[in-house]
């Protein structure tokens, strides 16, 4: 898989894909994670990417060229699944969506700024767009950080343990069962039994059960179709 990502400040994205899970994915040739500076694609001899709104109002709008420019160079070297925008009107991201787009070989993502994009860009350019939540960011790099972390840790062989992507929560519809580890005791905060007893189904049952249990008190909007 790769993801190519638009934006106008590249550098914010440089620890979080040089660290951890996503680096191992990236050194091991699993993903491939390219970050743009837009600004390579403006025409402009100040480097400016965004303009002043026609109609007037407060804030500045990215401009349609660059972003054009950029799009139409990554898309004459490769074949893109989709060119998602990052946008707090955008469809809301959740596991599903997640699980979907992981299965891409090739994503854009371009990040928002300012007042966002000129409307030509949405119409014509972009095929998806994404919002991971109802709250409104200074722009669209964080958003484009957890929709790549969301999809790369999905890609297999990402994580280590195959099996821990598919019993996340939300995976099965259900929130995760609690976890506990080393010491069993500790200070009198006792870990439950059953998880010492080395029943694997029993284990298993109680895990499926404490999962229900969480999701109907803390997510009960997860249930519903399913259970
Ligand atoms: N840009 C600004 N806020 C955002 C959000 N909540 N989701 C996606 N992109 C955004």
């Amino acid at each position: 898989m790769r993801i190519d990502i638009l934006t106008v400040l590249p550098d914010l994205f440089t620890s979080w894909f040089g660290e951890s899970i996503i680096e191992r994915a990236r050194s091991k040739g699993l993903v491939e994670v390219h970050v743009h500076d837009l600004r390579a694609w403006s025409t402009d001899k100040h480097r400016r990417v965004d303009d002043y709104p026609f109609g007037g109002g407060a804030g500045m709008v990215m401009q349609v060229e660059p972003i054009h420019r950029a799009i139409t160079e990554l898309k004459s070297q490769r074949a893109y699944d989709e060119v998602i925008y990052l946008s707090p009107d955008g469809e809301l991201l959740g596991q599903p969506l997640a699980n979907q787009l992981s299965t891409a070989r090739n994503l854009i993502l371009l990040c928002g700024h300012y007042k966002g994009v000129d409307e030509r860009v949405r119409e014509h350019l972009i095929t998806r767009e994404v919002s991971i939540g109802d709250y409104v960011l200074t722009g669209g790099e964080l958003a484009a950080a957890v929709l790549s972390d969301a999809i790369i840790r999905l890609v297999p062989g990402v994580i280590g343990d195959e099996t821990s992507a598919l019993s996340d929560s939300f995976q099965d519809g259900l929130v995760a069962p609690p976890a506990y580890t080393r010491p069993a005791d500790y200070q009198g905060w006792k870990v439950p039994d059953v998880l010492l007893s080395g029943h694997q189904a029993r284990i298993d049952a109680w895990r499926h059960e404490q999962a229900v249990d969480r999701t109907r008190k803390r997510r009960p909007g997860l249930l519903g179709s399913g259970e």
